[in-house]
């Protein structure tokens, strides 16, 4: 935790949780920025097709906090089990619900209790019954290894502290042939060393984004094969903290990132 402004994986752990229970409490937060803007929001965000939405609460997508649409490349199937790593207040899930009946589960995991109680009141308001809430860390899912043929995560991995340790339990997780699909930032080129000790940098996104290159190569030694890494530019706003040289430094460099890969069958 070397020129990290936080003593222990537990104490980064424990600032993104505050950071996102007071995001979910205030709602004029919302996602990850203070100054987030109205159009900036998934109701509004190129990432989901508006009809999509159309149905959804307005608490709901003003809560969510994306950085893509993996669901854009899930290919969801009847009958499919699809976990969420970071769930938040549940927009993927909720969206997926419905393609994955007959007979498919979704599940979703937070550590941060708050979201969880907003996600399965918009649940019950959409009437799904085949969508499951767990409060946890994703470091440590409580589900059976080799139990879900879907995994996604939407602006979350590079939240937490141990990427390898995730990315080993999502393969655990996985049926063989089973899917990873992720939305995340990444991060090519150095982050200022006055952003790396910005506590907020941490949670918005920012500090612990890996490179492309340091993602794939993480995935590929947990074990996942086929790895597609697709990167655009983000559409998303510098959150206010960011000077402008810091701005000006990084542009470019913060991208939006869409990773697929699976575990292979044995
Ligand atoms: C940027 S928000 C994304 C929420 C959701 N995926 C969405 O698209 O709206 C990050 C979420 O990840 C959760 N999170 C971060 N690290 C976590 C961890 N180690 N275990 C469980 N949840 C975590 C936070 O509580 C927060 O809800």
């Amino acid at each position: 935790m070397a020129d990290m402004p936080f003593k222990s994986e537990e104490d980064l752990r424990s600032f993104v949780q505050r950071y996102y229970q007071e995001n979910v409490l205030n709602a004029a937060i919302a996602c990850c920025y203070e100054d987030r803007k109205q159009e900036q929001m998934p109701g509004q965000c190129a990432c989901y097709a508006p009809e999509q939405l159309k149905e959804l609460p307005a608490e709901l997508l003003a809560s969510a906090c994306c950085c893509g649409n993996p669901l854009k490349q899930a290919g969801l199937k009847p009958g499919e089990s699809l976990l969420d790593l970071g769930c938040g207040t549940g927009l993927d899930l909720l969206l997926a619900a419905s393609q994955l009946q007959p007979g498919g589960v979704a599940y979703g995991v937070d550590m941060n209790e708050v979201a969880l109680e907003r996600a399965e009141q918009y649940r019950r308001q959409l009437g799904l019954e085949n969508v499951r809430f767990l409060q946890g860390i994703i470091e440590a899912v409580p589900l059976p290894s080799e139990s879900i043929d879907v995994i996604i995560s939407n602006c979350v991995i590079n939240l937490v502290p141990d990427k390898e340790r995730v990315l080993r339990e999502a393969y655990r997780l996985l049926k063989p042939g089973g899917r990873l699909i992720l939305a995340d930032p990444v991060l090519e080129g150095e982050l200022p060393p006055s952003l790396r000790r910005e506590p907020r940098a941490w949670a918005t996104c920012l500090a612990g984004a890996l490179s492309a290159a340091a993602y794939r190569e993480l995935l590929a030694t947990v074990g996942f094969r086929e790895i597609v890494i697709e990167l655009a530019p983000r559409d998303w706003d510098w959150p206010s903290f960011v000077k402008q040289e810091e701005r000006h430094r990084l542009e470019g460099h913060w991208l939006s990132a869409s990773i697929r890969a699976r575990k292979l069958s044995a």
